[in-house]
């Protein structure tokens, strides 16, 4: 059972519903779950056909991506699930939205998941005008988070999730912990309409750090939560401290949350690296010819 005194939400980041319910089993719930193309990619079922040598076709990828996470969300019927849209650099607002609305329907419980570019940001605006619930992905900076919670002003609380990740951050020398803080912070101004999702999550150090900072949600891998469910489930002791073990500190920056979206620099250099990732594994499945088909 969860720790009655764990105010945090605990996702599993994964593509394997395998892994869902070996996880229930141990901890004795989840709180949600979020998938991504990368994840999807590395689902046991999706590797063994590629490794046969079998791609997929553009219907195929999405029917197989829409049983996974059906099966996930018939696991969690009480949580989220996070349900990632394709965009590369050339991927309009538009598309993004016309497949979000496509992904929204496949589950009841879904959250959709849009890149926090410019085009993402656009297509969020409108899907939660539209009363669907976001997942702003690939957030690398307080000023992205800032633009999250301009685009999405006027939201219900639990419509809209901010993930920032902060393990990419520290793969390039950078305390991406500092990040969590600092969005933590400049949210305490503002109205409460988004949570924050730590994600990228490499380490029992991260997710305790994360739980004391008082993230709203934490996703973390299969073995991270195995090894935090085979150690009791610990909430961080009260003398904590994070070790940054020497990564550059991210300072906070005071940012007014009342601008329109548009006005904040929202560029961030790993935004685009992560898109391009994510597009890359996912068109990987997919056999060449069909691709363009795939992604409207
Ligand atoms: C979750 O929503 C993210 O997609 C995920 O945490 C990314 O983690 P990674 O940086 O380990 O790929």
């Amino acid at each position: 059972m969860k720790p009655t005194n764990l105010k945090t939400r605990i996702f599993l980041d994964g593509g394997d519903p395998e892994e869902t319910r070996k996880l229930i089993s141990l901890l004795g719930f989840l709180d949600g779950q979020t998938t991504n193309p990368t994840l999807i990619a590395k689902n046991p079922e999706a590797r063994a056909r590629l490794q046969k040598g079998e791609k997929f076709s553009a219907g195929e990828i999405l029917d197989f991506y829409r049983n996974v996470v059906t099966t996930i969300s018939g696991l969690i019927p009480g949580g989220s699930v996070s349900v990632e849209v394709y965009a590369d650099a050339a991927t309009t607002a538009e598309t993004m939205l016309r497949q979000g609305k496509e992904m929204y329907s496949w589950i009841p419980n879904a959250h959709v998941k849009f890149p926090t570019s410019r085009e993402g940001l656009k297509a969020a605006e409108r899907a939660v005008g539209e009363g669907m619930r976001v997942n702003m992905t690939l957030c690398f900076s307080q000023e992205q988070a800032a633009a999250v919670y301009a685009a999405t002003r006027g939201a219900r609380k639990g419509q809209v999730y901010v993930s920032p990740f902060i393990g990419r951050l520290d793969d390039r020398g950078e305390n991406g912990m500092d990040v969590i803080a600092n969005i933590l912070r400049m949210y305490r101004d503002g109205d409460g309409h988004v949570e924050v999702l730590t994600a990228s999550v490499r380490s029992l150090d991260h997710f305790l750090y994360a739980v004391k900072l008082g993230s709203d949600i934490i996703t973390a891998p299969y073995e991270i939560l195995k090894a935090w469910g085979e150690q009791g489930m610990p909430a961080p002791v009260t003398e904590f401290t994070y070790d940054a073990k020497g990564l550059r500190p991210i300072p906070y920056r005071a940012i007014d949350l009342a601008k329109k979206w548009q006005d904040y620099d929202i560029r961030h250099e790993l935004t685009d690296k992560g898109m391009e990732r994510f597009s890359l594994d996912w068109n990987a499945l997919i056999e060449p010819e069909k691709r363009k088909t795939a992604h409207g």
